[in-house]
C-alpha cells in the first residue's frame, strides 16, 4: 500500500478533469478494482458506476481530500471544504481513518472541475490540553456568510480526542469557528449543545435563508428511559434551530422535524420559496435509502415525500450518503447535490458524487444518478 494513499499504484489511475488529464485518461484502460479511469465529458463530473470509486485530483495532481464538507460560492469562485482524512481504515482507534490529525481543508475553483488546494482552514492542535488535539473529528463542516458581521461562520459535529462517537460533552457537540475571509484561517470558538446539554449533536448542516437568517439543522439524540421498564434508550430525530444574529450561537427558536426519527446527513435546498430537506437513513457507514421532505415554512410542517433517487440502486443511494447541495452560480434553479461513496477500508479512497437536482413539480425533486455528466447538459426538468 502506497504511503500516501491506499490504492495500489498499478491499479489506480487518477482522474483530474482538466483537458490535459482528459487526454491521459482517454488512453487509460478501465480497471475492475477501485480507482478507475475512463473517458469523460470535457469538464465533466466523473462519478463512475456504482461499483467504482473515481479519484479526483487537484491542480497539483494530488488527491482531493475534503470529506463530508460543502461548497460555497464567493468572490467569483467555488470553495470546496471538508475534513482532511488519513489513508487508514475507519476504526475506533487512534488510527481510525474517519478521524483527522490535520483539520479542515479547502480547495477553490472557477469552473467546478479544476480544484486548487487553498490549504488547511481549521487545524488540529498539538497542545495536549487543546479541544482541537488530534486525532478528532470536525464532522460534516458547513460554512455560511454572515451579512451583518461580514464573517464566514463554520459549524460542525465536534468529536474531541480520540475522535470516537460518544454521548458525553466533547464527543457529540456542535463546534463553531469564524474567519474574516472564506479561505482564511478560521478561529475556533468552542463547542456547544443547542436546546439543552441533554441533546447530543450528531450529523448536521447549516442553512442561510434569503433574509440573511441562519439555521443549524442536526440529528439530536436524547437519552430516554422507558417509564415502565426503566430501560434506557435514545430518541433521535432531526431538529432545526435558528441561529443568533451573528450565527455564533443557537437561539431558543427550534422545531423537531416530523417523521425524521433516525434520519442523518441532512441537506437543505431552497427553491422558489419552498424548502427541500434531503436526508439519509441511519446505518453507521453502511449505505441506505435517502428520503426528502418539503415545506414552505422552515419550522414546519414538513411533508415526507419519499426517495429522491431514481433508477436502479436507490436502496443504497447509489452506494453513497448525502453531504451538501449548492446552487450553480448564474444558473437559476440549478442545484448540485453532493454525496460521498464512503470506503471504510481506507477513508481517503471515499469518492465524491455530484448529482443534478431535477425538480419535476413545484413540490417534487429527484436525483438522477449519472456516471458522467456536465453542467452544460443538464437533465431535462420534467
Ligand atoms: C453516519 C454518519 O452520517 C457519518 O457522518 C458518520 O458519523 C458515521 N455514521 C459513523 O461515524
Amino acid at each position: 500500500m502506497n504511503a500516501n494513499n491506499c490504492f495500489h499504484p498499478i491499479a489506480t489511475t487518477f482522474v483530474q478533469p482538466t483537458c490535459l488529464s482528459l487526454l491521459l485518461v482517454g488512453i487509460c484502460l478501465s480497471a475492475t478494482s477501485a480507482g478507475l479511469a475512463r473517458t469523460e465529458p470535457a469538464n465533466g463530473f466523473h462519478n463512475g458506476e456504482v461499483s467504482e470509486r473515481v479519484k479526483w485530483l487537484d491542480t497539483d495532481g494530488h488527491l482531493i481530500n475534503a470529506h463530508d464538507g460543502g461548497i460555497l460560492f464567493a468572490d467569483g469562485k467555488y470553495y470546496w471544504y471538508g475534513m482532511e482524512l488519513r489513508p487508514f481504515m475507519a476504526t475506533n482507534t487512534l488510527a481510525g481513518g474517519q478521524k483527522t490529525t490535520t483539520g479542515v481543508v479547502m480547495y477553490s475553483s472557477t469552473n467546478l472541475f479544476d480544484w486548487k488546494r487553498e490549504g488547511l482552514i481549521l487545524s488540529c492542535s498539538t497542545d495536549p490540553n487543546s479541544l482541537l488535539k488530534g486525532p478528532m473529528r470536525f464532522e460534516r463542516p458547513k460554512i455560511i456568510f454572515n451579512d451583518k458581521t461580514k464573517k464566514y461562520v463554520m459549524w460542525f459535529h465536534y468529536v474531541g480526542y480520540p475522535g470516537d462517537h460518544g454521548q458525553d460533552i466533547g464527543t457529540a457537540d456542535a463546534g463553531v469557528a469564524v474567519s474574516d475571509t472564506i479561505n482564511g484561517r478560521y478561529t475556533f470558538l468552542g463547542i456547544q449543545r443547542p436546546i439543552s446539554d441533554k441533546g447530543e449533536v450528531k450529523d448536521c448542516t447549516l442553512f442561510k435563508d434569503d433574509d440573511g437568517s441562519g439555521y443549524f439543522i442536526y440529528d439530536r439524540v436524547v437519552p430516554t428511559s422507558d417509564p415502565l421498564t426503566g430501560k434506557m434508550d435514545k430518541k433521535r430525530s432531526l431538529h432545526i434551530v435558528k441561529l443568533s444574529d451573528d450565527f455564533l450561537t443557537c437561539t431558543k427558536t427550534y422545531k423537531e422535524i416530523e417523521n425524521s426519527a433516525r434520519r442523518e446527513a441532512p441537506v437543505m435546498i431552497k427553491r422558489n420559496g419552498r424548502y427541500f430537506l434531503i436526508t439519509s437513513g441511519m446505518s453507521g457507514w453502511a449505505y441506505n435509502r435517502s428520503s426528502y421532505f418539503q415545506t414552505t415554512n422552515l419550522f414546519g410542517a414538513y411533508e415526507l415525500m419519499g426517495d429522491p433517487c431514481t433508477g436502479t440502486n436507490t436502496a443504497t443511494t447509489y452506494d453513497s450518503q448525502g453531504t451538501h447541495a449548492f446552487a450553480v452560480e448564474g444558473q437559476k434553479d440549478r442545484f448540485i447535490f453532493i454525496s460521498e461513496r464512503h470506503y471504510t477500508p481506507c477513508m481517503t479512497d471515499s469518492s465524491y458524487i455530484f448529482w443534478p437536482v431535477v425538480f419535476t413539480t413545484p413540490t417534487n425533486l429527484h436525483l438522477p444518478y449519472l456516471p458522467e455528466w456536465d453542467a452544460e447538459h443538464w437533465p431535462t426538468e420534467k
